[in-house]
């Protein structure tokens, strides 16, 4: 390796992060940008192969080089391409349309070939294991925005019963393959394609309720009325339509990872709820984006 002071850096950084690969998660984020001293680049392990995300619209030899010295896959994706853009393959053995990498234990289906977004959001690994660790066998589980469930999979381990919501359909059959990689019966969950407003004022003129609630919308979309959704002017009409359907002594955990809204804003707009904020994972090291917030309710 060329350039010392770019191997001093990966160095470190792996070092830091040595504890979290213990054989049970291999979905890691590995050099977290400026928080590594590396501005504009973050790199994470998806197990099998390492992708490198630039801020810019190239990477340099040097780090591409430095990178390929560890001998592992590595793809590329620029941070502002178009979302349906894949990975590019850099360097080593190509891995295969989908793969599978772990995270505390659980499998899940990854793709550097299915566009922009790799088949799970690694940043919110500790509250997949805290609902993992708060749930109880038989509790009911909604997970909306689900993207390929991960949040399900993680509360089915415990032996819940998941609903998981999402428009795609794409998503929803990826979250069904999770199951099954898991060795669970998707059969005996819940999977409904939608939009979360709709189901979630269908689910309470049901009188269906869930002890668990996740939400976790884009930042800004729009409901099946056509009605505009701002997470910093609108969760709390998001928020009170997910009350609706929650049981008694049941939890909402409420995250977004939209960086214009502080922790303190996002916080003002549950009312009348108990709220404990959850940090970022310690592989995070660069700004704390996403904000999440478990709300109980007396
Ligand atoms: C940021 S991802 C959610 C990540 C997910 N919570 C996780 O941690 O894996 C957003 C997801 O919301 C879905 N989505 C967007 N608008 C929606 C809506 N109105 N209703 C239901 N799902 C929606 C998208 O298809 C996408 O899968």
């Amino acid at each position: 390796m060329s350039n010392p002071r770019l191997h001093e850096i990966i160095s470190r950084s792996l070092q830091k992060r040595e504890s979290l690969q213990n054989g049970e998660t291999s979905l890691i984020r590995l050099i977290d940008g400026q928080g590594d001293t590396l501005p504009g680049h973050i790199l994470e392990s998806y197990g099998k192969g390492w992708l490198i995300s630039t801020t810019g619209s190239s990477l340099s030899p040097e780090i591409r080089d430095a990178l390929s010295s560890y001998g592992k896959p590595l793809y590329w994706k620029r941070l502002d391409q178009h979302q349906k853009e894949s990975p590019v393959h850099l360097y080593g053995e190509e891995l295969p349309e989908f793969f599978s990498g772990l995270e505390n234990g659980l499998k899940c289906r990854l793709s550097f070939k299915s566009g922009y977004s790799q088949g799970i959001f690694i940043d919110q690994r500790n509250n997949r294991d805290a609902l993992r660790k708060m749930v109880s066998p038989g509790q009911t589980v909604l997970n909306t925005f689900a993207y390929t469930g991960f949040f399900s999979i993680a509360a089915a381990a415990a032996g819940a019963v998941t609903s998981t919501l999402d428009l795609s359909q794409v998503y929803l059959d990826w979250a069904r393959e999770n199951f099954l990689l898991n060795g669970m019966n998707p059969g005996d969950h819940y999977f409904c394609k939608g939009d979360t407003f709709h189901w979630l004022r269908r689910f309470a003129k049901q009188n269906r309720t869930f002890d668990y609630i996740i939400l976790d919308p884009p930042t800004f979309s729009r409901d099946d009325k056509g009605k505009v959704f701002r997470v910093e002017k609108d969760y709390n009409r998001l928020f009170d339509l997910a009350i609706a359907c929650l049981a008694p002594g049941g939890r909402i955990l409420a995250c977004t990872n939209f960086r214009g809204i502080s922790i303190d804003d996002f916080m003002k707009q549950f009312k009348g709820a108990h709220l404990t904020a959850s940090p970022m994972p310690k592989d995070f090291t660069d700004t704390s984006y996403l904000k999440s917030v478990w709300a109980t309710f007396t």
